[in-house]
């Protein structure tokens, strides 16, 4: 069976993710930073379902934790499903923040890379050494690179960052034919950054082909997707998951 790391399993985006890759047949290890009852939750209704999963803590800004992180999960691997390897990589958890550039704080500047682009980058060469040969990376970036949004300037440049790393992960992991893409979503409604209040969520409808903001599950189903065998030929791609924002 193959088993995958989700960051940020225990609520939006990651936690349908992770409910999506096990209806798939994949066992999860979902991560959690300050809220282990909804993560509780989210491998309850996995059991449930037949599935299995693992919750463990993990603050993807504490990089000095990334050894002891990767032991956790070598020990879920074997415990939990009697294998020593991963198949796949979901760097998901993260948070956002509406502050316009003129007036972002270092402090700001930096928990938003340290999450957005330095976690992401150090969780994978820590997890690196238990990935196997067809593994798949997928890292959650923003329609906000590509349509510049008042107020996200630190947050959409690194993620920004984040997609040139994609293709940097593809390029060096490609020998050992792990590949590496970005689902880049539209907005959705979770509670990133404090989520969508009902005159913001008409707005960015209205700037939606489809007419609506995105749920959870829209971007979730692409993430199994891109871990699963049907995009086992999808490769250092940024797929924007947005139902037609800002076209
Ligand atoms: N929602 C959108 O409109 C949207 C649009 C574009 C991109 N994205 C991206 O999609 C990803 C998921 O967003 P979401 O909307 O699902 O957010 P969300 O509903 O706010 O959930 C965030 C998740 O990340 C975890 N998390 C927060 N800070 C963390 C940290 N320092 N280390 C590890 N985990 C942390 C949270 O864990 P706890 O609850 O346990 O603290 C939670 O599981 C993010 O990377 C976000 O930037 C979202």
């Amino acid at each position: 069976m193959s088993v995958v790391v989700i960051t940020g399993g225990s609520r939006g985006i990651g936690a349908s993710a992770a409910e999506h890759c096990a209806q798939r047949g994949m066992g999860v290890i979902l991560t959690y930073k300050s809220d282990p009852h909804s993560a509780a939750s989210v491998v309850e209704r996995i059991l449930a379902s037949g599935g299995k999963a693992v919750a463990l803590e993990l603050d993807v800004a504490d990089i000095s934790r990334f050894d002891s992180f990767r032991e956790a999960v070598q020990l879920a691997l074997q415990t939990t499903w009697g294998v020593t390897t991963l198949g796949g990589v979901v760097n998901n958890g993260g948070h956002g923040l509406f502050n316009p550039l003129e007036t972002v704080t270092e402090a700001q500047f930096d928990g938003l890379l340290n999450v957005h682009l330095k976690g992401p980058f150090f969780l994978i060469q820590a997890l690196l050494p238990l990935m196997e040969e067809g593994a798949s990376i997928v890292n959650l970036t923003s329609a906000t690179t590509r349509v510049a949004t008042a107020g996200v300037a630190p947050y959409a440049a690194f993620k920004g960052g984040l997609d040139v790393l994609t293709r940097y992960m593809a390029k060096e992991f490609g020998p050992r034919r792990i590949r590496a893409n970005s689902v880049s979503p539209g907005a959705i409604r979770t509670e990133l950054g404090g989520g969508l209040n009902e005159e913001f969520e008409t707005l960015l409808a209205s700037q939606t082909a489809l007419g609506r903001v995105g749920e959870a599950q829209d971007v979730a189903r692409v993430i199994a997707m891109l871990l699963s065998e049907e995009g086992s030929w999808i490769n250092a791609q940024t797929i924007e998951v947005s139902g037609g924002y800002f076209i």
